[in-house]
């Protein structure tokens, strides 16, 4: 076969499918010209440092014939804040919009692209929550315009977690490791933590899940708070211009956000689509973003448009009228699955058709809320990532190794093992020889040893990793084990313990909003059977 073909992550845009994207931005850029926003078109290459302050690993690298680095764009917030640093840029206040693609390195063989179109507005120089109300106008009237009827605005702001840890009586260590356990939504590292701080708030109890209906809540209760009432404030003006303006569409707050980039400093707000589980717009304000680019202050409130949201729900509409989705369940098919199977049956999840599953690989609930698809544990996340997967069960081993755009919500303490350092007796890591390591886990091994400051040789295998050291392709393993038999049975010993391993329950990111009531029922069960057997 030739090699002339695509690389991974990219795709030729054609026919009706292109026409239908031109269409979408034909209609944002007559919108925006008649609102007198200003166009702008940055190039697609720029110099890394640009981005390198806010770039998280994903960026294409290039390199000019004198040797600078430079990068394929990964966002075009940053670009816009470039061009505005120069002082001729800055006389008055300024409305921008774009449209143009970004790239960002996907990871390899995922089947996510690796380019992107965006769209999106700025508003620079305005430090008014008017600013805010006019993005939002903005995209809701595009929402109207591309006839999407189920827009749920959600509002948080990326200072609320901080300010309310701060009134806590709690460590810095402890604030940091609450403040990222609600922002991942981990239930069970929330839990721990909470624990141990002695007249932790009742109604914070269950944080990471306040957002929706139980964020609205919490957030009544926390209105009177001094710290975040002019957050809470600025919400409720919100809430009320949504509902004067567009009274169909539905607002929520999510107290346990996480900011979309490190350079948001007030409210954030997100358009959320719940019958296709993903996000129609998203931004905030960013009022320091041009401090790093100059040492003056400039606020600003952006906003990106989802293109690829609108096309899914056309073409929704156009093939799919199922009016009810079920919630896909995502089981690491073998162990995982039977050893969890008991417990999410006693959480409400009618579980029966996994009893006997023969050979088939999908089944449905009875009473057709979950589907479960059984898959081996390493593509878990892949469907989940993908947005086919709601819910995924599957071994924190394999978690470790991949990349996390999901949420780790519960240990769910079944399939309890330990990662640990195994080889024959009289093995030594200080020997004169660079030690070589077989597994299969190369993410958790090589993290070990760095950690150790151990310079090993890692020798991936795909199992009965074992065999590494009786063959002599190994001198030792990193390996999980439970009943510890197939090291004895090899005699192979222990010599460390590299961490400890269970069964997670993870959520797809925009599931969690999609499919809100439902979840948190099945996390709460959760939580209260595994109290109970404690
Ligand atoms: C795992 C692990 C060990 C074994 C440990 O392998 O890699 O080989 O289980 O379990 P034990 O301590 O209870 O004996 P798995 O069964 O997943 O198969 P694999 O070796 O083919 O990866």
């Amino acid at each position: 076969m030739s090699d002339k073909i695509l690389a991974p992550g990219s795709h030729d845009e054609f026919g009706e499918t292109l026409v239908q994207k031109q269409q979408i931005c034909h209609v944002i850029s007559t919108t925006l010209n008649a609102k007198n926003f200003t166009a702008i078109n940055t190039p697609l290459i720029e110099r890394e440092s640009v981005f390198e302050q806010y770039q998280q690993g994903n960026v294409f690298h290039l390199r000019d014939q004198v040797g600078e680095n430079l990068v394929l764009r990964p966002d075009l917030t940053l670009p816009i804040a470039r061009f505005l640093s120069s002082k001729v840029q800055q006389e008055k206040t300024h409305q921008f919009y774009y449209i143009g693609d970004v790239f960002r390195r996907t990871n390899y063989l995922s089947g996510e692209y690796n380019q992107e179109t965006q769209a999106g507005i700025e508003l620079i120089g305005d430090a008014s929550f008017n600013a805010e109300m006019a993005a939002l106008d903005i995209m809701l009237d595009f929402a109207q315009q591309f006839g999407i009827a189920d827009v749920q605005v959600v509002i948080s702001d990326t200072r609320l977690i901080d300010r309310v840890l701060n009134t806590l009586d709690i460590s810095k260590i402890e604030q940091a490791a609450l403040k990222q356990a609600i922002e991942d939504k981990n239930m069970t590292a929330f839990d721990k933590i909470q624990r141990t701080i002695k007249n932790f708030p009742e109604n914070l109890k269950r944080w990471p899940l306040a957002f929706g209906e139980d964020g609205e809540t919490v957030m009544w209760q926390l209105q009177d708070l001094p710290e975040v009432n002019d957050i809470v404030e600025r919400w409720l003006q919100l809430a009320a211009f949504i509902h004067e303006r567009y009274p169909d569409v539905a607002v929520t707050v999510d107290l346990a956000a996480s900011s979309p980039q490190a350079y948001y400093t007030g409210t954030i707000i997100r358009g959320f689509v719940p019958s296709l589980g993903r996000y129609l717009f998203s931004g905030g304000r960013y009022d320091s973003l041009l401090e790093n680019f100059q040492n003056q202050q400039l606020p600003a409130v952006g906003m990106g448009l989802n293109i690829d949201t609108i096309m899914a729900d056309w073409r929704r509409e156009a093939v799919d009228h199922k009016p009810v989705e079920p919630i896909v369940v995502v089981l690491a098919k073998g162990r995982v699955e039977q050893a969890t199977r008991p417990l999410l049956k006693s959480a409400g999840i009618d579980t029966t058709p996994l009893d006997n599953p023969e050979r088939k690989l999908i089944f449905d609930s009875p009473d057709g809320i979950y589907r479960f698809i059984l898959v081996k544990p390493e593509d878990v996340v892949k469907y989940l990532d993908r947005g086919i997967g709601d819910i995924g069960i599957v071994g924190s081993d394999t978690i470790a190794e991949q990349i996390q755009n999901h949420f780790d919500v519960l240990d769910l303490q079944t399939g309890q093992a330990n990662f640990v350092l195994a080889a024959p007796r009289h093995f030594n890591i200080a020997g004169l020889q660079r030690q070589r390591i077989a597994t299969k886990y190369p993410r958790v091994a090589g993290q070990y040893f760095a950690k150790r400051g151990e310079d090993v040789e890692l020798i991936k295998l795909s199992g009965s990793v074992e065999l590494g050291p009786l063959t002599g392709l190994a001198d030792a393993i990193i390996d999980i084990t439970q009943t510890g038999n197939t090291l004895r049975e090899n005699n192979l010993v222990i010599y460390d313990t590299v961490g400890r391993v269970s069964t997670h329950l993870l959520v797809r990111q925009g599931a969690l909003l999609q499919f809100q009531s439902e979840l948190k029922q099945v996390i709460d069960n959760l939580i209260t059977r595994l109290s109970q057997k404690k």
